[in-house]
């Protein structure tokens, strides 16, 4: 084989296999998947989760984090990252509007971290929680 028809031949190669990453990092996702490494970290009780509306730390294992209940599934919880992405504050649960609102310029995020309003382009980081008891639960 000819060195031009095998740089060749590479080169599509690597095109055809970079491809669906690349499709990948196009589509929108604006809510992504919570993940599913890391260990379960207790970050509140269900009493006090379900007094105040919301549990939220600016320092567990280094993560600021809030953790709601599923307006859709209220048996459920959603954890996510309390910094927003668009530069950095962190963003309250307003339980009255029931969002994410930022106070630094407006974003606004659903209660799974989806974009609703504002500069922010990406969702909040979302984190595998759960209910063990009276346990409040979140995988870091
Ligand atoms: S830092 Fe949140 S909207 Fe700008």
């Amino acid at each position: 084989m000819k060195r031009r028809v095998f740089i060749n031949r590479l080169g599509l190669g690597l095109l055809a296999s970079s491809l669906p990453v690349a499709i990948a990092a196009c589509q929108s996702d604006s809510s992504p998947p919570a993940a599913t490494e890391g260990e379960l970290v207790a970050v509140g009780t269900v009493a006090d989760l379900d007094a105040a509306g919301v549990l939220a730390s600016q320092n567990i294992q280094g993560n600021n984090l809030a953790v709601i209940r599923d307006p859709s599934a209220p048996e459920s919880v959603i954890a996510v990252s309390a910094v927003c992405t668009h530069s950095g504050c962190t963003v309250p649960w307003d339980n009255a509007q029931g969002l994410f609102a930022c106070p630094c310029h407006g974003g606004r995020f659903n209660p799974d971290g989806s974009v609703v309003s504002g500069p922010p382009q990406r969702p909040l980081t979302r984190f595998e929680a759960t209910i063990d008891g009276e346990q409040v639960l979140v995988r870091l």
